[in-house]
């Protein structure tokens, strides 16, 4: 049987004001059950503190950044290092968003930095790859995921790379409201433990948590969480309420 994680984890993006942060995150804490599944908030940068105190109590509920930036430090004007992330309590850093991908440029290469960069500062990267819509239509979509996932992660030793969490995101089911379907979702999963496992053999492979991500619902999320190689969600829009993103831990 699998050990690996299940895990929950919300992508606010750039949602929320400071107090609006802080209030979700209080309400999330107020209801959430004890459970083996992890939960993961990923705040934007200025509520991570704030977050963080709120949070610190529960056991299963843990912070993830959006970003970071893959130097030590000194001058990046506007940027943020992952020695800042750390001293705030930050435990995850959510990299290679499809939205740093296109909107930032942001390449396989210097996500790769960034992987390395959180991993040696002691967090967990959530890796996210991911097709946009006429690449799937091209058939070609298992070929840019992985490339995706070759370029941004496998030159990680073993026991780096078994830190990591993928999640899964096709670019055409984010904040569209059309959702993979469970079999789309399944397919890719497993085709993704099939390259780790090419690169890093079956233990580490049966040990990685793959979230799927793209327009996940309280609606939806059991079918799409009951497949196998499908190990929990990286949950945009549906995490900005705290009923519904309860409710999609419930689902797990
Ligand atoms: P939605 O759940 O809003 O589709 O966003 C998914 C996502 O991009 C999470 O990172």
């Amino acid at each position: 049987m699998s050990h690996r994680k299940n895990i929950v984890a919300g992508n606010w993006k750039m949602n929320k004001n400071y107090e609006e942060g802080r209030t979700l995150a209080r309400e999330i804490v107020a209801k959430l059950k004890p459970s083996e599944t992890l939960a993961i908030l990923g705040a934007p940068y200025i509520h991570l503190k704030g977050v963080s105190h709120i949070i610190s109590d529960i056991n299963n509920l843990h912070l993830a950044a959006q970003n970071c930036h893959q130097e030590e430090g000194g001058a990046y004007t506007g940027e943020i290092s992952t020695g800042m992330l750390r001293s705030v309590g930050c435990d995850y850093v959510i990299l290679g968003h499809s939205e740093r991908r296109d909107y930032f440029e942001e390449s396989n290469q210097l996500i790769n930095a960034k992987v390395k960069k959180t991993l040696a500062d002691g967090m967990l990267p959530i890796f996210c790859c991911g097709e946009k819509l006429p690449v799937r239509e091209a058939g070609d979509h298992e070929k840019l995921v992985a490339q995706q996932v070759k370029e941004g992660l496998f030159d990680l030793s073993a026991t780096d790379f078994s830190k990591v969490v993928i999640a899964y995101e096709p670019v055409w089911a984010i904040g569209t409201g059309v959702t993979a379907s469970p079999d789309q979702a399944q397919e890719m999963h497993a085709f993704i433990r099939s390259l780790v496992v090419d690169q890093y053999g079956e233990e580490v492979a049966d040990a990685t948590s793959i979230l799927y991500g793209g327009s996940v619902k309280p609606g939806n999320a059991k079918e799409l969480f009951s497949q196998p190689d499908v190990d929990g969600g990286l949950v945009g829009g549906a995490s900005l309420n705290a009923a519904d993103f309860l409710a999609i831990m419930d689902a797990m």
